[in-house]
């Protein structure tokens, strides 16, 4: 049985990418298993004594589908050793980049109602070409109002990679 379960909403791939990376540099890496919130309904939580849950912003917000399910599964996780993380184009800026100051963790610390024993978060990627008309124009006049990229021929990963392996040796030295 597996001894860490990663949990990630993504929508575009970037935290899924997070969480496959944080399994890949983990001490625990054999004991570790990656699946979607969507895919979470069906695991039994209660097998796992540690447990992460990494979730995107989309237009100011978490997936409802990551609330949902803290809600349904609050007892487990208040007797587990757990761990939350954002992801967001927010925190790319230097004054954003930590639980404290990201308005996204301390707006899911309102909603979720739950304290993980580790927080944070990571900047995410602005890859223009995939998003649909709408999304993309969107996209464009907050990085425009941001002063970030606004040449919707780029890709733009703004995670910084060392940040996400610090953040997996905190958490994996928490590990129960
Ligand atoms: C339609 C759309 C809306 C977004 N809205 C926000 C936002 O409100 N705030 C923010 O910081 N980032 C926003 N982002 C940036 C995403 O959080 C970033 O692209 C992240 O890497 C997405 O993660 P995912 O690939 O796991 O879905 C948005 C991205 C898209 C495509």
């Amino acid at each position: 049985m597996s001894k860490i379960l990663i949990i990630y909403s993504s929508t575009d791939g970037q935290t899924k990418l997070i969480c496959e990376r944080i399994k890949k540099k983990s001490a625990h890496e054999s004991e570790i298993k990656v699946i979607s919130i969507e895919d979470a309904e069906n695991e039994n939580i209660s097998a796992y004594k540690n447990l992460i849950i990494g979730a995107s912003i989309r237009y100011g917000k978490h997936s409802k589908k990551v609330y949902k399910f803290i809600s349904k599964n609050k007892h487990i996780l208040e007797s587990q050793n757990t761990s939350f993380f954002s992801v967001n184009v927010v925190a790319r800026k230097f004054e954003k980049n930590t639980p404290d100051t990201n308005p996204y963790i301390q707006r899911f610390l309102k909603i979720a109602n739950w304290k993980p024993s580790l927080l944070a978060v990571f900047a995410g990627k602005i890859d223009y070409q995939k998003y649909r008309f709408f999304d993309k124009q969107i996209i464009r006049f907050i990085m425009f109002l941001t002063k970030g990229p606004t040449d919707t021929s780029g890709v733009y990963e703004f995670t910084d990679w060392e940040s996400v392996d610090a953040y997996t040796e905190t958490f994996d030295r928490s590990c129960i």
